[in-house]
């Protein structure tokens, strides 16, 4: 069914001496913590021009509930918070990285706090909660459940303060535009057409590919448009098998995939299925706060032995006032579905949340092109290894994003000269696309992901799932579009058989990843990181 096919190198035609060019010394793709935290240092050392494909606002950051992970109480440690993460990345995180993003945090928070971020206080100090496999209450969240807005408020306050930064929103980028190994900028679009974003560095913030699955608790601009566009490029991209699915999303026909922060049995909040059984002891000694990928499981167990299409949150003995009071945004979103959190079940399930692989950085966030970095969701620093504790991804975002902007900026400042126009083009002939019907795929393909490629995994499904995402390549990538959703529709198929291809390659089961065929961890063969590059990385 593959036909031999080899997807060519840039998604669209297009002649560099015929569009516009737009300089900057740095261009930062994705307006997310990382991508912001990003632009703001960079800015301190030379202009930055800032992309986003829909408004800045619109981000996997801004729906944030939990927290953000940090050791700011004095009866906490950073030796505590890094054997955390380090316990919970089974053996594949990096603890160089580990400990530098663990020191890093509570610089780069209390440098949130000066710019004004409201976290909620207890008598006056910070408030700390705790989710799954954190040692301690180590988290700090705003307006309850609404940790994710307060962070996006402040840092583009700051960001947009400052005048070395320029700001292109509803503005597509396409592809990294290469030379061999060398990055010199980014094919974009806007309402204006085609342009070349031009810059002595890139920093990609994209964030994650949680669309690639039905069930998700992502909003729909996660489309793996970075992961694909570097790997297009031919950047190496780590440990994309690594998906991980958050146990408790709202699960109500009609109603969005919204979800229920795990914050909520951080609190005292009890999994218990259609009979009002708490089955989490079953499956772990830490019950309902085990590790995502154990509740996970457990849940989709539970469901099949009550016959049910869910399992159920129950805070029916906490108090109602501070219920309401901690969680208002889950209050909100399930009063429009007439349920009424403190009183009634709410029905959940596991949905992809988070993509712990994708470009590898090294601790500067420097991925393997030369003027190429990557921060934030996009990113595979090693940090997370095999699993990742809650909260710790807007750390690592803030913290990453940081240390990509300072190295990138540091870099173009020393540049004497501004960016030079490019030469380059792509001319090879392409198919147009319009005759395809761009939803239908779509739907295919997540419905597909979902029931291959999910949560519980086989060699068999994944084999199957891989021919035929690699059938729909065939027809649909070379081909010829002029609209973001079928470019952003060309990065999903993309990411999909990245994730299938890693997935079906480590033959073992390891934090997040679960082979029901390779049900253990087998350190001697597979305790080391999984690396996809496209080979054929010529222009054109
Ligand atoms: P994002 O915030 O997703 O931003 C991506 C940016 O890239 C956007 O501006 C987008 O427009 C831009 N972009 C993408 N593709 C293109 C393109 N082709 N062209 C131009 N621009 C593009 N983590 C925690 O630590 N704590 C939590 O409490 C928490 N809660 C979560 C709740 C939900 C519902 C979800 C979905 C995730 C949650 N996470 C949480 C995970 C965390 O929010 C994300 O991992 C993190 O926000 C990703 O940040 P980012 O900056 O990498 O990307
Ligand atoms: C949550 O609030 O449960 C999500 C936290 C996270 O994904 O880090």
């Amino acid at each position: 069914m593959n036909n031999g096919f080899s997807p060519q190198r840039y998604l669209t035609r297009f002649d560099a001496r015929e569009i516009p060019h737009q300089f900057a010394d740095i261009v930062v793709v994705g307006t997310g913590a990382a991508g912001l935290r990003a632009a703001i240092e960079a800015a301190k050392h030379c202009s930055v021009l800032l992309l986003s494909k829909e408004t800045c606002e619109e981000t996997a950051t801004a729906y944030a509930q939990g927290g953000i992970a940090a050791v700011l109480d004095a009866a906490d440690s950073v030796d505590q918070h890094v054997a955390d993460t380090l316990k919970a990345g089974c053996g594949l995180c990096d603890s160089r990285i580990v400990r530098t993003i663990v020191e890093e945090g509570p610089e780069r928070v209390r440098e949130l706090l000066e710019w004004g971020a409201d976290f909620d206080r207890h008598n006056g100090r910070l408030a700390f909660t705790r989710e799954g496999g954190h040692s301690r209450a180590r988290i700090l969240h705003a307006d309850g459940d609404s940790t994710g807005a307060e962070l996006m408020s402040t840092l583009i306050r700051t960001a947009r303060s400052s005048p070395g930064i320029g700001w292109r929103e509803n503005c597509f980028a396409i592809d990294l535009v290469t030379e061999g190994r060398l990055c010199l900028g980014v094919l974009a679009y806007d309402r204006g057409g085609t342009f070349l974003a031009r810059a002595h560095q890139v920093i990609l913030a994209t964030g994650g590919c949680g669309r690639i699955y039905r069930e998700t608790t992502n909003p729909s601009i996660a489309t793996g448009d970075g992961i694909a566009m570097a790997y297009r490029a031919g950047a190496d991209v780590e440990n994309v098998e690594f998906v991980q699915f958050h146990p408790t999303t709202l699960y109500l026909a009609g109603a969005s995939r919204a979800l229920i922060s795990e914050a909520v049995r951080g609190e005292g909040g009890r999994l218990v299925n259609k009979r009002g059984e708490s089955f989490m002891k079953n499956y772990d000694l830490e019950g309902d706060l085990a590790p995502r990928d154990v509740v996970s499981r457990a849940i989709l167990e539970e469901m099949a032995k009550t016959r049910d299409t869910s399992v159920y949150l129950d805070l029916s003995h906490m108090n109602p006032q501070e219920v309401y009071h901690r969680f208002p945004r889950i209050k909100a979103l399930c009063a429009t579905c007439h349920l009424d959190i403190s009183r009634d079940l709410i029905p959940v399930r596991p949905s992809a949340h988070y993509v712990i692989g994708g470009v590898k950085t090294d601790i500067n966030g420097r991925t393997t092109l030369r003027n190429l970095y990557a921060a934030g969701e996009a990113a595979c620093t090693g940090f997370h290894g095999a699993n990742r504790l809650g909260s710790n991804s807007l750390l690592e975002g803030i913290v990453m994003g940081c240390r990509a902007g300072r190295l990138a900026g540091e870099t173009a400042a020393k540049r004497k000269s501004a960016p030079k126009p490019l030469l380059l083009k792509n001319d090879r002939e392409m198919v147009a696309g319009s005759e395809l019907d761009l939803t239908d795929l779509e739907n295919s393909l997540r419905s597909l992901m979902w029931r291959m490629g999910g949560i519980v995994r086989n060699a068999r499904p994944l084999e199957a799932a891989l021919e035929r995402v690699r059938f729909w390549q065939s027809y649909v990538l070379n081909r010829h579009f002029t609209e973001s959703a079928a470019w952003e529709l060309q990065n999903m198929i993309t990411v999909a058989e990245l994730v299938l291809r890693a997935a079906l390659t480590r033959e073992e089961s390891r934090g997040v990843h679960y082979r029901r065929d390779f049900p253990r961890t087998d350190d001697k063969k597979w305790k080391h990181a999984t690396i996809l590059r496209r080979e054929e990385t010529r222009d054109g």
